[in-house]
């Protein structure tokens, strides 16, 4: 017997029911000028170029000026996004900035970076989840934008993670570099934008990967800083361990939620922190290479902005079109666990 098919008012009914889901529709990113080589940390640090290509992958990486804040890094990168997107700064409604190497303290970079771009209806808000920061920022935003409260979201990713680097320490100053990467997001009623996320937290993880002064536990003294605790610390295998587990084990259930299977991912964007991390992700899912970015050969680990720079990337090699499933995860500090799933909008550079 053949089904009664569903009648016109009822399909515009049902449709007008879905609600919108938030879609990427432009990007824009800043790297400093500064590029430092391998070779370059030979001068501080028992290291060779041999050592940090084969136990991390990354060749080159950016560094800012000193003095430069992830602010002046933010700005042009959200510049960028805007301008693709012929938005005035006074069209964005709210602004959130993922980064553990803001400006100051206080008041948040999201403010500065508000007050930079002239964006005076938007408010503004920073999010600390350290390498799975703009994950969290882009499942946040897009909440404003899913519910209606917001039809523009702008999300950054930017640490200046050179600012907390110990260049006396080999085993975590040649990882980092700087960047920014700035995403918007807005409504789509087309299918494509955010299907799925799964976030976790081990907060028992905190001491693996941490800064331990310059907060209200330990505030700046001449102690804290002979003792060089303004600095990254890390225990690199302890995160290696997790970051492998959990890479997949979060892109696996994110996938899941979205009701999709690891086959009909087209596009896999992983945090860039360590380029076996990455291999090791990308042969527990099943994925060839023509479906994974790396890009930390040429930028290292830029914590926040991994994930908008490995966008960006994607772009750049034309390997998102228009109904893709992207794969965003990532792992870091907190212990920190991100991963989202996303239809491609049309979104091309
Ligand atoms: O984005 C946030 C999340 N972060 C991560 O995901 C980072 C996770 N961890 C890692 O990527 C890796 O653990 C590292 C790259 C940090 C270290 O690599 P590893 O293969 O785990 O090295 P290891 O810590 O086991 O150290 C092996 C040796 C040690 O020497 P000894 O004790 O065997 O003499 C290190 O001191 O390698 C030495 N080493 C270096 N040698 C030359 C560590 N760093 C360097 C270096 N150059 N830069």
């Amino acid at each position: 017997m053949e089904m009664e098919r569903p009648s016109l008012a009822w399909s515009i009914y049902s449709t007008a029911l879905m609600p919108p889901r938030a879609a990427i529709t432009s990007i824009g990113r800043y790297l400093p000028p500064r590029v430092l080589d391998n070779k370059y940390f030979e001068q501080f640090v028992a290291t060779n170029d041999e050592w940090i290509r084969t136990r991390t992958g990354i060749t080159t990486r950016h560094h800012a000026e000193k003095g430069v804040g992830s602010s002046e890094l933010a700005t042009p990168a959200a510049r960028e996004c805007l301008e693709r997107r012929g938005l005035g700064p006074d069209e964005i409604d709210l602004i959130i900035v993922a980064t553990v190497t803001p400006d100051m303290m206080f008041p948040a970079t999201a403010c500065l970076l508000q007050a930079n771009l002239g964006a005076t209806r938007a408010w503004a808000f920073d999010l600390s989840a350290a390498c799975s920061g703009f994950v969290y920022a882009l499942t946040v935003g897009a909440q404003f934008v899913e519910s209606g409260a917001h039809k523009r979201v702008l999300v950054v990713g930017v640490d200046v993670m050179s600012s907390i680097l110990d260049f006396q320490d080999r085993t975590t100053c040649i990882l980092f570099g700087d960047g920014a990467g700035a995403v918007l997001l807005e409504p789509a009623e087309d299918g494509t934008g955010l299907l799925a996320f799964t976030h976790e937290v081990d907060g028992t993880g905190g001491a693996y990967l941490h800064m331990p002064a310059g907060g209200s536990l330990r505030p700046p003294s001449h102690e804290t800083v002979d003792q060089k605790l303004h600095f990254i610390r890390q225990e690199g295998q302890a995160v290696f361990k997790y970051a492998v587990r959990k890479m997949a084990e979060a892109s696996v259930l994110a996938v899941e939620k979205a009701g999709l299977q690891n086959k009909d991912i087209d596009l896999f964007i992983p945090h860039q922190a360590n380029i076996r991390i990455i291999d090791a992700a990308q042969t527990r899912l099943g994925l060839p290479d023509s479906k994974v970015i790396k890009n930390i050969a040429k930028y290292g680990n830029t914590t926040a902005a991994t994930i908008p720079l490995g966008i960006y990337t994607a772009l750049e090699e034309k390997r998102l079109k228009k109904g893709d499933n992207l794969l965003m995860t990532a792992v870091g500090a907190g212990f920190t666990v991100g991963s989202a799933v996303l239809r491609w909008s049309t979104l091309t550079l």
